[in-house]
């Protein structure tokens, strides 16, 4: 009954746009396989000697770079995937009460960057293990959709695996496939984003948690969520929440202090930056009015550092200073007075 795609991995049939998606299998594939290429600074005497169309190609290239930068390898990053593999271990022979892993803290603060990050290193190390078993699907990652019912949530877990999905199906024919599948597939962790979409105080949300709690019953591998504040979302409160607190561990995401784990942070994302005149060191100088600009939210700096990189392809100037800096608009988050809470 199951109409699923297993290409090898790699194979993104159905093309750019899946390839972005992380919530259907081609798009994980495409994500997990993905070598990104950091283009090298060309000498200025041949930077100088190419014509319009190369010369354009050229800069396009490291606005696309700009516009990404590196996943830097954060405390809490590392922190999440030694967690992750250790529960992973730990889940291996148990047959029910399996532990899971929560990933809380304020928007725009890495949750996602580090849940995929995690996701991408189980299934490495799956792929190198087993390089032959290519239908395997160690890591499915889902994302809750806002005021998720139970269908909506097997219904994300079928759009993963590219099951056909009837809306007027019954949900228990649908947990069984989904279940079926994820079994022969080898699943090994289960990363669910955006938990905070899950309402626990109406019917259908509870009930949703109830649908997760069966899936992670069902499905031998590990569960991790991620989500705005999630001890907040009454998900961890009353009898079903006692029962997710006491299995799963939590590491909570949030602002940097202004200290050496920020500005490691600022200098990874400085080095990785591919502008001509740039004096390394501009920005590590400016740890402190970075601080300032962001409140320490990794994805404010993100935005800055990013934005300020590709205006300065752009114009030429092809330099961040504390003036270009200056004339970028940071998002609205860190153009608040006051971080916003935890
Ligand atoms: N370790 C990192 N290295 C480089 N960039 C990062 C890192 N962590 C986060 N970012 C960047 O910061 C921004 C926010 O990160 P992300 O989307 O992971 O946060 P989030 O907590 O999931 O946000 P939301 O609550 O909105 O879902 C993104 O642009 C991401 O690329
Ligand atoms: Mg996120």
């Amino acid at each position: 009954m199951t109409r699923l795609t297993r290409s090898a991995p790699g194979d993104d049939p159905a093309g750019e746009h899946q390839h972005l998606q992380l919530t259907t299998l081609a798009g994980w594939r495409g994500f997990v396989t993905e070598m990104r290429a950091v283009p090298d600074l060309l000498p200025e005497a041949i930077r100088s000697s190419l014509d319009d169309d190369k010369r354009a190609c050229y800069d396009d290239e490291r606005i696309d770079h700009h516009s990404r930068l590196l996943v830097v390898q954060t405390p809490t990053i590392r922190q999440i995937i030694t967690a992750g593999r250790r529960l992973i271990q730990l889940n291996k022979n148990a047959h029910y009460g399996r532990c899971g892993l929560m990933v809380s803290g304020p928007a725009r603060t890495g949750k996602t960057t580090a849940l995929v990050q995690l996701g991408k290193t189980i299934e490495v190390i799956h792929r190198r293990r087993h390089p032959r078993a290519t239908a395997d699907i160690p890591v499915i990652y889902i994302t809750v959709p806002p005021a998720a019912t139970p269908k909506m949530i097997a219904m994300e877990f079928a759009r993963f695996f590219d099951l056909p999905i009837s809306r007027r199906g019954n949900i228990t024919d649908l947990a069984d496939a989904i279940c079926g599948v994820s079994i022969d597939a080898r699943v090994r962790l289960v990363a669910i984003d955006e938990l905070h979409n899950l309402n626990t105080a109406t019917r259908a949300g509870a009930e949703a948690s109830d649908t997760l709690k069966y899936f992670s019953e069902r499905i031998p591998a590990t569960f991790v969520y991620a989500g705005i504040s999630l001890e907040r979302t009454g998900l961890l409160s009353g009898t079903r929440g006692e029962q997710i607190a006491g299995r799963f561990s939590m590491v909570r995401t949030g602002p940097f202090g202004q200290d050496p784990q920020w500005s490691a942070l600022i200098a990874a994302l400085e080095n990785s930056l591919r502008l001509h005149r740039h004096r390394p060191g501009t920005l590590a100088k400016l740890d402190r009015y970075l601080h300032q600009r962001t409140h320490g939210m990794i994805g404010s700096l993100l935005w800055l550092i990013r934005s300020a990189a590709i205006n300065a392809v752009l114009d030429g100037s092809e330099k961040i200073t504390k003036k270009s800096l200056d004339g970028v608009d940071a998002d609205i988050a860190s153009q608040s007075p006051r971080p916003p809470a935890t």
